[in-house]
């Protein structure tokens, strides 16, 4: 399973990939609008953070016009992956990137028959929006099960991107489930580390080592 950061805020990047779990990092246009950045300049500078995939998403909605963004946006790191949207048009653009050898991210997917379209065109990875979801009243995570199961059945092998994660539940859930990789904003590796237990344990752990520290 590998931990992805939602997030092209530098100081985050830096602080999470400190603690050796940061496997890859993933931006939209929107991300990139938080930050007030340019895009290239940003993912290469995540690119010498984070040796993992790197998303960048296109912002063409044509065929055309992705797969020239696509083909720049690929040759700003050997690690980036370039963000495609789910449409029919994103799909003839996966389809070029696939037969070029460009590692792709098929966003904005909300249904299993959508989840197979972007594999059948050889997207690389598949960014099923869990979050979104739930906040519709849908069930997010019965879409990552029923994708994981489809994608079993036929043997494809595009990797499953549980996005829109909301919680470290989420995460947990799309682990015991078989998702690939889960991205997250960056509070919830905070909130996956911690424990009451864990702070409670090692206080009482202190405080009795503060009576024998004079022996040591
Ligand atoms: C991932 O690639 C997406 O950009 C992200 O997870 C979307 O999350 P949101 O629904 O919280 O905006």
């Amino acid at each position: 399973m590998q931990f992805f950061l939602d997030t092209a805020d530098i100081d985050s990047i830096k602080k999470y990939a400190s603690w050796g779990i940061v496997d890859g990092v993933t931006t939209n246009p929107s991300i990139i609008a938080k930050e007030g950045v340019n895009l290239e300049a940003r993912i290469k500078e995540i690119a010498e953070i984070v040796d993992g995939p790197i998303s960048a998403e296109v912002i063409a909605t044509d065929a055309e016009g992705m797969i020239k963004e696509g083909r720049k946006i690929a040759t700003w790191h050997e690690n980036v992956y370039v963000k495609v949207p789910m449409t029919s048009e994103g799909l003839k653009a996966v389809t070029v990137f696939s037969a070029e050898g460009i590692k792709t991210n098929v966003t904005l997917v909300f249904s299993v028959s959508q989840a197979v379209m972007a594999a059948k065109a050889g997207a690389t990875l598949v960014s099923p929006f869990l979050g979104r979801l739930d906040d519709i009243s849908e069930d997010g995570m019965q879409l990552i099960a029923d994708i994981v199961q489809v994608y079993e059945n036929y043997g494809f092998q595009t990797q499953i991107l549980a996005a829109s994660i909301r919680h470290p539940l989420h995460v947990v859930q799309a682990m015991k489930i078989g998702a690939d990789i889960a991205t997250m904003p960056p509070s919830i590796f905070d909130k996956l580390v911690a424990h009451p237990l864990t702070d409670k344990g090692l206080a009482a752990f202190l405080a009795d080592w503060e009576k024998v520290k004079d022996k040591q």
